[in-house]
């Protein structure tokens, strides 16, 4: 599995790769764009998102095809580039992710073809634990298992999550995320671990937004991640 958690730790990963590769499940999510406001969104119903592959261009004449006449179809070789590591950074550890594709449209990659905006991905048994800023977020896994992170976030994506009593305009900002190691590599490897939700840890990615801290774990037993390492 070649593209496994970009955000974890080199040795727990491939434990981690190992352990699960059973258990996924494969998803698919084609958004066709237009000039309009359009929204290409991924959810896991269980588990946390992890991109296999993106694509914004086109590379098949039949995706996104009805009503478009013939030459907006007939290039087959338009990709954005970094298209699939942008959408890993955004998306992968959550359980819902929401992208518009007017950030992939400039510079536009093939102008006069139609486009779409094509994500495979698959969904990852995790556990995701949100702590509002200036609250502590706690990771723990049962007694001789360790922690292995997917992902983290500090920032603000929606509009939904801690936003008790909060003026609307420390919560409108929901473009503001901040993909962390920090909680990796504080945590990986231990049965227990408190990180804190804080400007000072992780720094300021949106000054005014009132933020969160967002991760997705899962625990893995010590002795896996050794012996699945030591065949690197
Ligand atoms: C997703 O997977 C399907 C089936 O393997 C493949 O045809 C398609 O090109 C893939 N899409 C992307 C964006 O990689």
């Amino acid at each position: 599995m070649p593209s496994c958690f970009k955000l974890s730790s080199a040795l727990l990963l491939a434990a981690m790769c190992f352990l699960i590769a059973e258990v996924v499940s494969a998803e698919q999510m084609t958004t066709c764009d237009s000039d309009r406001f359009v929204v290409h969104r991924l959810n896991c119903d269980y588990g946390v998102i992890n991109v296999q592959q993106a694509l914004y261009g086109r590379s098949s004449s039949l995706v996104c095809s009805d009503g478009r006449p013939p030459q907006q179809l007939a290039n087959t070789q338009c990709e954005r580039q970094g298209t699939t590591d942008e959408l890993s950074s955004r998306c992968n550890g959550k359980k819902t992710c929401v992208v518009n594709t007017d950030a992939f449209r400039n510079p536009d990659p093939c102008d006069g073809t139609f486009k779409y905006l094509q994500t495979n991905f698959t969904c990852l048994p995790a556990i995701t634990v949100v702590a509002c800023e200036e609250s502590l977020a706690h990771l723990f896994c049962d007694v001789g298992q360790v922690i292995s992170v997917y992902g983290a976030d500090y920032g603000r994506r929606d509009r939904t999550t801690c936003t008790y009593k909060r003026p609307e305009s420390q919560i409108q900002n929901v473009d503001c995320l901040r993909p962390t190691e920090l909680v990796a590599s504080r945590c990986n490897g231990e049965n227990s671990c408190t990180v804190a939700a804080r400007n000072n840890v992780f720094g300021d990615p949106c000054g005014g937004t009132y933020k969160y801290l967002e991760v997705a774990y899962t625990c893995v037993y010590p002795e896996t991640a050794k012996t699945s390492s030591s065949t690197l």
